[in-house]
């Protein structure tokens, strides 16, 4: 699939589409638990925009980018959205909500996983209460971005499409 993509350098993330590269990508973007309560849960921690916000702000940096953008809180269903990731994408953007500092089962399928894995949070984990420190996710990634908000989750995009490009 033709990809055209807006810039290659962070300080274009939010430019309109230009100096376009022509790649093939198919991206995952995966949210865990809670997170379909972004805007009303927890605002100065997590901020005012909505899921459904930054879903469309990724559509608008990578318009022709075949990104997949899903939520659950169900932990089963993720591990069955990694497995399908891993058919299917060269790239999984993975913001596992609490997940993250709890689940075995995740870190299993992320393991197996053949996509390479951006982990994103929108606040930074390590900076917060003891327990979310544990990380399940992190040891499986290619890399991670915390504490940027909403924007971490167009720098994980705009990694992802360096990373094939
Ligand atoms: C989060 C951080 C997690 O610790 C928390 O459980 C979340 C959101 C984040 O994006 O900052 O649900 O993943």
């Amino acid at each position: 699939m033709k990809l055209s993509y807006a810039g290659n350098a962070l300080a274009k993330l939010g430019d309109p589409p230009q100096d376009r590269v022509t790649m093939t990508q198919h991206i995952f973007v995966l949210n865990g638990p809670n997170l379909n309560l972004l805007g009303q849960r927890e605002p100065d921690i997590y901020g005012h925009e909505t899921l459904e916000d930054i879903h469309q702000r990724m559509k608008t940096a990578a318009p022709n980018a075949e990104i997949e953008f899903r939520q659950s809180n169900s932990e089963g269903e993720l591990v069955d959205w990694v497995q399908e990731a891993s058919k299917k994408a060269s790239i999984l953007i993975l913001n596992a909500g609490a997940y993250t500092h709890t689940s075995v089962a995740l870190h299993d399928a992320l393991r197996a996983c053949e996509a390479k894995i951006i982990e994103v949070h929108l606040s930074n984990p390590a900076a917060r209460e003891p327990f979310r420190s544990t990380n399940y996710v992190a040891p499986c990634a290619t890399a991670s971005i915390a504490g940027f908000g909403a924007r971490g989750y167009l720098m994980a995009l705009d990694a992802a499409l360096q990373m094939t490009a």
